[in-house]
Protein backbone atom coordinates (compact mmCIF):
# COMPACT_ATOMS: atom_id res chain seq x y z
CA UNK A 1 0.00 0.00 0.00
CA UNK A 2 0.90 3.74 -1.08
CA UNK A 3 0.52 6.82 -0.33
CA UNK A 4 1.17 9.22 -3.41
CA UNK A 5 0.66 12.34 -5.13
CA UNK A 6 -0.89 11.40 -8.31
CA UNK A 7 -0.71 13.43 -11.16
CA UNK A 8 -3.53 14.40 -13.49
CA UNK A 9 -3.42 13.27 -17.05
CA UNK A 10 -6.47 13.47 -18.81
CA UNK A 11 -10.04 13.79 -17.21
CA UNK A 12 -12.52 13.15 -19.88
CA UNK A 13 -16.37 12.72 -20.43
CA UNK A 14 -17.30 9.57 -21.33
CA UNK A 15 -21.27 9.95 -20.53
CA UNK A 16 -23.29 12.74 -19.42
CA UNK A 17 -22.92 11.42 -15.61
CA UNK A 18 -19.58 9.30 -15.89
CA UNK A 19 -15.88 10.48 -16.53
CA UNK A 20 -12.54 8.89 -16.64
CA UNK A 21 -9.52 10.12 -14.89
CA UNK A 22 -5.78 9.06 -16.18
CA UNK A 23 -3.25 9.42 -13.46
CA UNK A 24 0.19 8.92 -12.63
CA UNK A 25 1.77 7.49 -9.72
CA UNK A 26 4.10 5.14 -10.40
CA UNK A 27 3.71 2.37 -7.20
CA UNK A 28 0.05 2.54 -7.37
CA UNK A 29 -0.09 1.71 -11.03
CA UNK A 30 2.57 -0.78 -11.19
CA UNK A 31 1.51 -2.83 -7.93
CA UNK A 32 -2.31 -2.59 -8.92
CA UNK A 33 -4.75 -5.77 -9.43
CA UNK A 34 -7.62 -6.36 -11.10
CA UNK A 35 -10.27 -5.59 -8.42
CA UNK A 36 -8.67 -3.54 -5.63
CA UNK A 37 -9.38 -0.08 -5.11
CA UNK A 38 -7.40 3.57 -4.36
CA UNK A 39 -8.90 5.55 -1.36
CA UNK A 40 -8.56 9.17 -2.77
CA UNK A 41 -8.87 12.70 -0.87
CA UNK A 42 -9.80 15.83 -2.60
CA UNK A 43 -11.03 18.76 -0.54
CA UNK A 44 -12.25 22.07 -1.37
CA UNK A 45 -10.52 25.12 0.53
CA UNK A 46 -12.32 24.43 3.33
CA UNK A 47 -11.20 21.27 3.49
CA UNK A 48 -14.68 19.30 2.89
CA UNK A 49 -15.42 16.30 2.16
CA UNK A 50 -12.94 15.11 5.45
CA UNK A 51 -12.86 11.65 3.99
CA UNK A 52 -11.46 9.60 1.38
CA UNK A 53 -13.72 7.87 -1.36
CA UNK A 54 -12.91 4.69 -2.69
CA UNK A 55 -12.75 4.17 -6.60
CA UNK A 56 -11.75 0.84 -8.72
CA UNK A 57 -8.95 0.69 -10.67
CA UNK A 58 -10.24 0.67 -13.97
CA UNK A 59 -6.90 0.13 -16.23
CA UNK A 60 -3.29 0.39 -15.86
CA UNK A 61 -1.68 1.81 -18.86
CA UNK A 62 1.78 1.10 -17.76
CA UNK A 63 3.52 0.70 -14.90
CA UNK A 64 3.46 4.60 -14.20
CA UNK A 65 0.12 5.04 -14.91
CA UNK A 66 -3.44 4.26 -14.28
CA UNK A 67 -7.16 5.25 -14.21
CA UNK A 68 -10.54 5.75 -13.26
CA UNK A 69 -13.95 5.53 -14.40
CA UNK A 70 -16.32 7.15 -11.73
CA UNK A 71 -20.16 8.72 -11.98
CA UNK A 72 -21.13 12.00 -10.36
CA UNK A 73 -22.56 11.27 -6.77
CA UNK A 74 -21.34 14.54 -4.26
CA UNK A 75 -18.97 16.65 -3.38
CA UNK A 76 -15.82 14.22 -4.30
CA UNK A 77 -17.10 13.68 -7.87
CA UNK A 78 -17.61 17.15 -8.08
CA UNK A 79 -13.93 18.24 -7.63
CA UNK A 80 -12.92 15.40 -9.55
CA UNK A 81 -14.38 16.73 -12.48
CA UNK A 82 -12.93 20.33 -11.91
CA UNK A 83 -9.20 18.44 -12.19
CA UNK A 84 -7.02 19.14 -14.65
CA UNK A 85 -4.11 18.05 -16.70
CA UNK A 86 -0.86 18.65 -14.09
CA UNK A 87 -3.24 18.98 -10.76
CA UNK A 88 -2.09 16.55 -7.90
CA UNK A 89 -4.08 14.36 -6.11
CA UNK A 90 -3.74 12.38 -2.65
CA UNK A 91 -4.13 8.67 -2.97
CA UNK A 92 -3.94 5.57 -1.08
CA UNK A 93 -3.77 1.97 -2.79
CA UNK A 94 -4.05 -0.14 -4.22
CA UNK A 95 -6.68 -1.21 -1.19
CA UNK A 96 -8.29 -4.78 -0.45
CA UNK A 97 -8.38 -8.13 -2.57
CA UNK A 98 -9.37 -8.28 -5.77
CA UNK A 99 -10.65 -11.08 -8.47
CA UNK A 100 -9.13 -14.31 -8.26
CA UNK A 101 -10.03 -16.13 -11.92
CA UNK A 102 -9.16 -20.06 -11.90
CA UNK A 103 -6.73 -21.14 -14.49
CA UNK A 104 -9.34 -23.86 -15.13
CA UNK A 105 -12.31 -22.12 -16.39
CA UNK A 106 -12.84 -22.48 -20.03
CA UNK A 107 -14.88 -18.96 -20.69
CA UNK A 108 -14.85 -15.98 -17.79
CA UNK A 109 -17.78 -14.28 -17.75
CA UNK A 110 -18.14 -10.83 -16.55
CA UNK A 111 -21.17 -8.95 -15.68
CA UNK A 112 -21.01 -4.97 -15.52
CA UNK A 113 -24.24 -2.92 -14.04
CA UNK A 114 -23.40 0.51 -14.61
CA UNK A 115 -20.81 1.94 -13.22
CA UNK A 116 -19.79 -1.74 -12.39
CA UNK A 117 -17.82 -1.36 -15.70
CA UNK A 118 -14.62 0.17 -13.39
CA UNK A 119 -13.31 -2.54 -11.79
CA UNK A 120 -14.33 -5.33 -14.56
CA UNK A 121 -12.00 -4.14 -17.45
CA UNK A 122 -9.27 -4.06 -16.19
CA UNK A 123 -10.12 -8.13 -15.12
CA UNK A 124 -11.32 -8.41 -18.82
CA UNK A 125 -8.30 -7.14 -19.90
CA UNK A 126 -5.45 -9.12 -18.36
CA UNK A 127 -7.86 -12.28 -19.00
CA UNK A 128 -7.69 -10.99 -22.72
CA UNK A 129 -4.05 -10.39 -22.06
CA UNK A 130 -3.51 -14.37 -21.24
CA UNK A 131 -5.78 -15.86 -24.26
CA UNK A 132 -8.33 -16.53 -22.19
CA UNK A 133 -11.99 -16.48 -23.42
CA UNK A 134 -13.71 -13.70 -22.12
CA UNK A 135 -17.70 -12.50 -22.64
CA UNK A 136 -18.55 -9.46 -21.12
CA UNK A 137 -21.79 -8.51 -20.38
CA UNK A 138 -22.69 -4.72 -20.03
CA UNK A 139 -26.09 -2.92 -18.94
CA UNK A 140 -27.14 0.68 -18.06
CA UNK A 141 -30.99 2.71 -18.58
CA UNK A 142 -30.14 4.10 -22.04
CA UNK A 143 -27.79 3.33 -24.38
CA UNK A 144 -26.27 7.09 -24.15
CA UNK A 145 -25.14 5.40 -20.70
CA UNK A 146 -22.75 2.46 -21.89
CA UNK A 147 -19.50 2.39 -20.73
CA UNK A 148 -16.24 1.63 -22.65
CA UNK A 149 -17.66 -0.25 -25.63
CA UNK A 150 -14.86 1.46 -28.26
CA UNK A 151 -11.68 0.92 -25.30
CA UNK A 152 -13.06 -3.33 -25.25
CA UNK A 153 -13.33 -3.42 -29.22
CA UNK A 154 -9.36 -2.41 -28.51
CA UNK A 155 -8.83 -5.19 -26.47
CA UNK A 156 -10.55 -7.16 -29.29
CA UNK A 157 -14.02 -8.05 -26.82
CA UNK A 158 -17.33 -7.33 -27.91
CA UNK A 159 -19.52 -6.71 -25.35
CA UNK A 160 -23.11 -8.05 -24.65
CA UNK A 161 -25.30 -5.55 -24.35
CA UNK A 162 -28.62 -4.77 -21.90
CA UNK A 163 -30.48 -1.60 -21.55
CA UNK A 164 -33.61 -1.00 -19.39
CA UNK A 165 -35.25 1.11 -22.28
CA UNK A 166 -33.89 -1.60 -25.44
CA UNK A 167 -32.26 1.35 -27.12
CA UNK A 168 -29.58 -1.34 -27.34
CA UNK A 169 -28.85 -4.66 -26.96
CA UNK A 170 -31.71 -6.32 -25.35
CA UNK A 171 -34.13 -4.44 -23.57
CA UNK A 172 -34.16 -5.90 -19.98
CA UNK A 173 -30.72 -6.72 -17.42
CA UNK A 174 -27.67 -7.90 -17.64
CA UNK A 175 -29.29 -10.66 -15.34
CA UNK A 176 -30.91 -11.71 -18.16
CA UNK A 177 -28.37 -12.40 -20.68
CA UNK A 178 -26.41 -14.12 -17.73
CA UNK A 179 -28.86 -16.47 -17.03
CA UNK A 180 -29.50 -17.28 -21.12
CA UNK A 181 -25.29 -17.16 -21.51
CA UNK A 182 -25.20 -19.95 -18.40
CA UNK A 183 -28.49 -22.11 -19.98
CA UNK A 184 -27.11 -22.31 -23.27
CA UNK A 185 -23.81 -23.07 -22.32
CA UNK A 186 -24.53 -25.48 -19.30
CA UNK A 187 -21.21 -27.57 -20.79
CA UNK A 188 -18.67 -25.52 -20.28
CA UNK A 189 -16.86 -24.84 -17.20
CA UNK A 190 -17.46 -20.97 -16.64
CA UNK A 191 -16.63 -18.31 -13.68
CA UNK A 192 -18.52 -15.53 -13.36
CA UNK A 193 -17.40 -11.81 -11.95
CA UNK A 194 -19.89 -9.31 -11.35
CA UNK A 195 -19.95 -5.84 -9.75
CA UNK A 196 -22.86 -3.24 -9.86
CA UNK A 197 -25.43 -2.37 -7.58
CA UNK A 198 -26.38 -4.67 -4.66
CA UNK A 199 -29.59 -5.91 -5.86
CA UNK A 200 -28.15 -7.12 -9.04
CA UNK A 201 -25.44 -8.93 -6.97
CA UNK A 202 -27.75 -10.82 -5.21
CA UNK A 203 -29.64 -11.52 -8.34
CA UNK A 204 -26.76 -12.90 -9.99
CA UNK A 205 -25.91 -14.89 -7.34
CA UNK A 206 -29.00 -16.74 -7.14
CA UNK A 207 -28.71 -17.12 -11.22
CA UNK A 208 -25.13 -18.57 -10.39
CA UNK A 209 -26.08 -20.65 -7.79
CA UNK A 210 -28.78 -22.43 -9.71
CA UNK A 211 -26.66 -23.20 -12.49
CA UNK A 212 -24.13 -24.53 -10.48
CA UNK A 213 -21.50 -21.79 -11.70
CA UNK A 214 -18.62 -20.10 -9.23
CA UNK A 215 -19.56 -16.38 -9.02
CA UNK A 216 -17.04 -13.49 -7.50
CA UNK A 217 -18.47 -10.17 -6.67
CA UNK A 218 -17.53 -6.41 -5.90
CA UNK A 219 -19.06 -5.47 -3.19
CA UNK A 220 -19.55 -1.48 -2.92
CA UNK A 221 -20.49 -0.49 0.27
CA UNK A 222 -19.75 2.95 1.52
CA UNK A 223 -16.88 2.89 3.72
CA UNK A 224 -14.92 5.55 5.90
CA UNK A 225 -10.73 4.67 6.70
CA UNK A 226 -10.59 2.47 4.19
CA UNK A 227 -8.08 -0.17 5.82
CA UNK A 228 -9.95 -2.24 8.10
CA UNK A 229 -10.27 0.48 11.16
CA UNK A 230 -13.58 1.48 11.66
CA UNK A 231 -15.35 -1.04 10.85
CA UNK A 232 -17.89 0.89 8.78
CA UNK A 233 -17.99 -1.71 5.78
CA UNK A 234 -18.85 -4.72 7.88
CA UNK A 235 -20.34 -7.53 5.03
CA UNK A 236 -22.41 -10.17 6.65
CA UNK A 237 -20.72 -13.76 5.27
CA UNK A 238 -21.28 -17.00 6.13
CA UNK A 239 -18.15 -16.94 8.13
CA UNK A 240 -19.37 -13.86 10.41
CA UNK A 241 -19.01 -10.26 9.34
CA UNK A 242 -15.97 -9.44 7.32
CA UNK A 243 -14.97 -5.83 6.14
CA UNK A 244 -15.13 -4.68 2.40
CA UNK A 245 -12.24 -2.64 2.50
CA UNK A 246 -9.76 -5.53 3.82
CA UNK A 247 -11.49 -8.83 3.54
CA UNK A 248 -13.09 -7.52 -0.21
CA UNK A 249 -14.01 -5.74 -2.07
CA UNK A 250 -14.13 -8.61 -4.13
CA UNK A 251 -16.32 -12.02 -2.29
CA UNK A 252 -16.96 -15.55 -3.38
CA UNK A 253 -20.43 -15.07 -3.90
CA UNK A 254 -21.13 -18.46 -1.96
CA UNK A 255 -20.08 -16.57 1.13
CA UNK A 256 -22.52 -13.95 1.54
CA UNK A 257 -25.39 -14.21 3.48
CA UNK A 258 -27.90 -11.85 0.92
CA UNK A 259 -30.18 -9.30 2.50
C1 LIG B 1 -14.57 -0.64 -3.35
C2 LIG B 1 -15.33 0.46 -4.01
C3 LIG B 1 -15.01 0.83 -5.29
C4 LIG B 1 -15.72 1.87 -5.90
N1 LIG B 1 -15.39 2.20 -7.18
C5 LIG B 1 -16.04 3.18 -7.80
C6 LIG B 1 -15.67 3.55 -9.14
O1 LIG B 1 -14.77 2.95 -9.74
N2 LIG B 1 -16.36 4.56 -9.71
C7 LIG B 1 -17.36 5.24 -9.05
O2 LIG B 1 -17.95 6.16 -9.63
N3 LIG B 1 -17.72 4.93 -7.79
C8 LIG B 1 -17.08 3.93 -7.15
N4 LIG B 1 -17.42 3.61 -5.87
C9 LIG B 1 -18.45 4.41 -5.19
C10 LIG B 1 -17.87 5.76 -4.71
O3 LIG B 1 -16.87 5.51 -3.75
C11 LIG B 1 -18.97 6.61 -4.10
O4 LIG B 1 -19.90 6.93 -5.10
C12 LIG B 1 -18.42 7.89 -3.44
O5 LIG B 1 -19.14 8.08 -2.26
C13 LIG B 1 -18.56 9.16 -4.27
O6 LIG B 1 -18.12 10.24 -3.48
P1 LIG B 1 -18.85 11.65 -3.47
O7 LIG B 1 -18.20 12.47 -2.41
O8 LIG B 1 -18.86 12.21 -4.84
O9 LIG B 1 -20.34 11.33 -3.11
P2 LIG B 1 -20.91 11.13 -1.61
O10 LIG B 1 -21.22 12.47 -1.07
O11 LIG B 1 -19.98 10.25 -0.84
O12 LIG B 1 -22.19 10.30 -1.90
C14 LIG B 1 -23.32 10.84 -2.57
C15 LIG B 1 -24.46 9.86 -2.36
O13 LIG B 1 -24.12 8.54 -2.79
C16 LIG B 1 -24.31 7.61 -1.71
N5 LIG B 1 -23.21 6.64 -1.77
C17 LIG B 1 -21.96 6.85 -1.39
N6 LIG B 1 -21.20 5.74 -1.56
C18 LIG B 1 -22.03 4.82 -2.07
C19 LIG B 1 -21.87 3.47 -2.43
N7 LIG B 1 -20.69 2.86 -2.30
N8 LIG B 1 -22.94 2.81 -2.92
C20 LIG B 1 -24.13 3.41 -3.02
N9 LIG B 1 -24.35 4.70 -2.68
C21 LIG B 1 -23.33 5.38 -2.20
C22 LIG B 1 -24.25 8.44 -0.45
O14 LIG B 1 -25.02 7.83 0.58
C23 LIG B 1 -24.85 9.73 -0.88
O15 LIG B 1 -26.25 9.67 -0.85
C24 LIG B 1 -16.76 2.55 -5.22
C25 LIG B 1 -17.09 2.18 -3.92
C26 LIG B 1 -16.39 1.14 -3.32
C27 LIG B 1 -16.72 0.75 -1.94
S1 LIG C 1 -13.96 1.34 5.72
FE1 LIG C 1 -13.26 1.33 7.78
S2 LIG C 1 -13.17 -0.78 8.23
FE2 LIG C 1 -13.68 -0.75 6.13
Amino acid sequence: MYQEKATVLENKKITSQCYMLQLRAKNIAREAQPGQFLHIRISNKNQKPFLRRPFAVHNTENKNEFSLLYKMRGETTKLMRELKKGDKIDVIGPLGSGFNPSHEAQKYVLVAGGIGLAPLFFLAKKLADDKKEVIFVCGAGTKNELLCAKELSQIKIKPVLATDDGSRGIKGSVNDLLNNYLTKNRKDKIEVFAAGPGMMLKEAARICKKAGVRLEVSMDEIMACGVGVCLGCAVKTKNGYKLACKDGPVFKAEDIVWA
